[in-house]
Formats: C-alpha cells, structure tokens, sequence
C-alpha cells in the first residue's frame, strides 16, 4: 500500500504530461517573489518531475545553481535530456529514494505538488531532514494543491491578476 502511494503518479505520469500547462510567467514569478525565493545561491527541487520548475529558475536567474531530484528515472531522463539543451546553465538531475535529500546546505528547498503522495509521517520526516540541509537563512518552500487556489489558470493570468495575492 505504501509503495503504491508512492508510485501510484508514475501511473499517470504521461496523462500528466499532457494535460500539465507549463508555469505562466506571471504566476510563478508572483510565487517566487512572494516567498522570496533567492535570486542566487543553491536550490534543490525535490521531487522534481521532469523538472519544468528547476529549468524556470535556472533559465530565469542563471546565478542560480539549480538541483532537481526524484525517485523516478525515467522523469529524471526526460529533465537531464532538457538540462543538456542548456549547458551554460548550472542546472543537474539524479534519482533520490525517497526522504533522502541531498546533503546541503541549500539556500532553497522546494517541494512542489509531490508531498500529497507520501503518509502524513513521512512527509514529516522529509521536511525535517529537508531543513537540516538548509544553509543559514535558507528557507523550505511547500506548494501544494488546492481546492481554492488563488489564481486560476484559465482564463490566462496577468500580472495585475497576480498582484492581489
Ligand atoms: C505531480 S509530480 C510534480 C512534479 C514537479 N514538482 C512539477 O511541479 O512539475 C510529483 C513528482 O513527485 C515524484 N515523487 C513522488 N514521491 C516522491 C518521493 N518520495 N521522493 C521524491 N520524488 C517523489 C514523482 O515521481 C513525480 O515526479
């Protein structure tokens, strides 16, 4: 049950990719900004997918140095594939088990529409080991979904839309 919880994504991973707008400019720079994600310094995604997320910061501050890690390989084939279109960005992949979180520190650790898939315990248990690997000052950064979010991408965002938040 529990290794089904945590693959049970993978499932639907190609659906996903189908269906899975890329982040609209306006909305995700409002996000960073409002939790004043680093504009430099180390970043690690954790559960990051194909990596949409890590190639919008690195490709959007290239002073950042930019890690995504998830537990499938094949996501993480399609982000490396991605990363080698890039090479003057500081931007890498790997295939983490899960909890495990890459030894820091870190300015940012972000955890993006993935804590959903674990129990309630472990997705403690990773939080913490996620904020022991934070540099000073560094903070965890949890987006997750929401029955009432506070955008809607449909019709398309603006700016303005976005300065409400
Ligand atoms: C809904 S996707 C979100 C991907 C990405 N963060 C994004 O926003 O596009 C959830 C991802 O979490 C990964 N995942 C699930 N459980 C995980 C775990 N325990 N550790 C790391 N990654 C995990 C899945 O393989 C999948 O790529």
């Amino acid at each position: 049950m529990l290794r089904r919880r945590q693959y049970v994504f993978n499932e639907v991973a190609a659906l996903y990719d189908e269906v899975r707008p890329g982040y609209p400019p306006a909305i995700i720079d409002a996000a960073i900004a409002q939790a004043r994600l680093p504009s430099g310094g180390r970043i690690l995604e954790i559960g990051c997918g194909r990596g949409l997320l890590c190639t919008y910061l690195a490709l959007s501050r290239p002073t950042r140095s930019v890690l995504g890690v998830d537990i499938d390989p094949a996501r993480i084939g399609q982000a490396q594939q991605v990363a080698r279109t890039l090479p003057n960005l500081d931007l890498d992949y790997g295939v983490a088990e899960s909890g495990r979180v890459p030894a820091g520190p870190w300015d940012a650790i972000l955890v993006v529409d993935m804590l959903y898939l674990l129990p309630v315990a472990q997705q403690r248990e990773l939080l913490t080991a996620a904020a022991a690997e934070l540099a000073p000052g560094g903070l965890v950064l949890v987006k997750e979904m929401s029955a009432a979010p506070w955008y809607s991408a449909s019709p398309a965002p603006t700016a303005a839309a976005c300065g409400s938040v």
